[in-house]
């Protein structure tokens, strides 16, 4: 018999020896314990079990020996990959567990969290204000009407029988663009909302029923009861045999749908150059519904203990705007009025001062609620 072949031997087979075997395993195992993540524990993985591990290498190293020695130490390598793979696995599971709480702490909702830190936006009361009243003439039948804030000085003031020597012309009341050259209007910021009713008379063929409520602009200062930049609402009606009945009727309307089914107006003579007759209109106080005229212990804040709050301006169309408009007044007639949307809110809020309507300050439109 020749010797054995000493190449073959196990025993010389360096990364075979039982020793090397178990520091292999206790490596792996050590590494795996070391690995404080999932992505380490894959790194440890590939080190110690991969194609290029210690361990792959050396059960690669059986199949060259001699049949003797195979089972030997292909048993020993076998129970090391599979002390190293379960602890791999156990690493692998503990890890895994870990993240999970952690990402369960981590990416938690607290349904607790109060979701509304950035309040939600409101619309302006004006804006409201000025919807609810233009509802009430849509409910009616009227078209909202719009013009541009930036008016030709014609619309603004000829068309409406304004001659130019009108005092509303000089430069107390209006902003004025640019000054008219020959033929041309000049231009001015819009001091009314009436010029709306040329433009509509002009883009329609009567009957014209429109409502158009919009920004208007007049040079005064910034205070407690006057603002440069306010808002009106203007009405204006343009059919067959409209008489100051429906004017009447129409103002009723509009005060008992926005105060309430005992409300009236009354009208007190008034000049408009584009009115004829002209009158001032008020409305019946909604607080103290004229009780508190000449009652001294009734005393009443919103009107004063007039009885009567004042609302705006109106009258029959002056049979001149028609005819600037192309209008025959031997056909039609119509009716118009405006009011402040500024007053009107004052009087219902109890608002006693004016800038706080524009200055945008949330503690003050904020008790008037959210309206979309
Ligand atoms: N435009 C007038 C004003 O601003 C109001 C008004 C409108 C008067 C319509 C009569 C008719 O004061």
């Amino acid at each position: 018999m020749s010797a054995p072949n000493k190449s073959y031997d196990p025993v010389e087979v360096e990364t075979l020896k039982p020793e090397e075997i178990e520091r292999m395993r206790d490596e792996a195992l050590a590494a795996f314990a070391a690995a404080d993540s999932l992505d380490a524990l894959h790194e440890a993985k590939v080190a110690h079990t991969g194609p290029a591990s210690p361990l792959a290498l050396a059960n690669r190293e059986i199949g060259a020996l001699p049949p003797h020695a195979k089972a030997d130490a292909g048993k020993r390598v076998g129970m090391a990959r599979g002390a190293v793979n379960k602890a791999l696995a156990a690493r692998q599971t503990e890890l895994e567990a870990e993240r999970d709480a952690r990402v369960l702490v981590e990416e938690a909702v607290d349904v607790t969290l109060p979701y509304d830190r950035v309040p939600a936006g409101a619309r302006h009361p004006l804006t409201t204000m000025m919807e609810r009243v233009a509802d009430v003439f849509v409910s009616m039948g009227y078209e909202v009407a719009e013009g541009p804030e930036v008016e030709a000085e014609w619309f603004n003031f000829d068309a409406l029988n304004i001659a130019p020597d009108h005092p509303a012309r000089t430069m107390q009341d209006t902003f004025f663009i640019e000054a008219g050259k020959g033929e041309d209007s000049g231009v001015v910021l819009r001091t009314h909302t009436s010029p709306v009713q040329i433009r509509s008379l002009l883009h329609r063929e009567p009957p014209v029923y429109v409502v158009c409520p919009g920004r208007v602009y007049r040079t005064d200062e910034l205070d407690a009861t006057h603002t440069p930049v306010f808002h009106q609402i203007e009405l204006l009606a343009v059919d067959e045999g409209l008489t100051m009945a429906d004017l009447k009727g129409t103002l009723d309307h509009m005060v008992q749908s926005l105060f309430g089914a005992d409300m009236k107006t009354r009208l007190r003579p008034n000049y408009f150059p584009f009115t004829e007759p002209s009158a001032e209109m008020d409305m019946l106080c909604y607080v103290c519904k004229g009780a508190s005229v000449g009652d001294p212990d009734r005393p009443c804040r919103t009107c004063s203990s007039e009885g009567w709050i004042e609302l705006g301006g109106c009258g029959m169309v002056n049979p001149r705007v028609l005819t600037a408009c192309g209008v025959d007044p031997e056909k039609y007639s119509g009716f118009a009025f405006g009011f402040g949307i500024e007053r009107m809110l004052m009087f219902r809020h109890n608002v006693e001062d004016m800038r706080d309507m524009v200055e945008g300050d949330v503690r003050f439109t904020r008790p008037f609620g959210m309206e979309i």
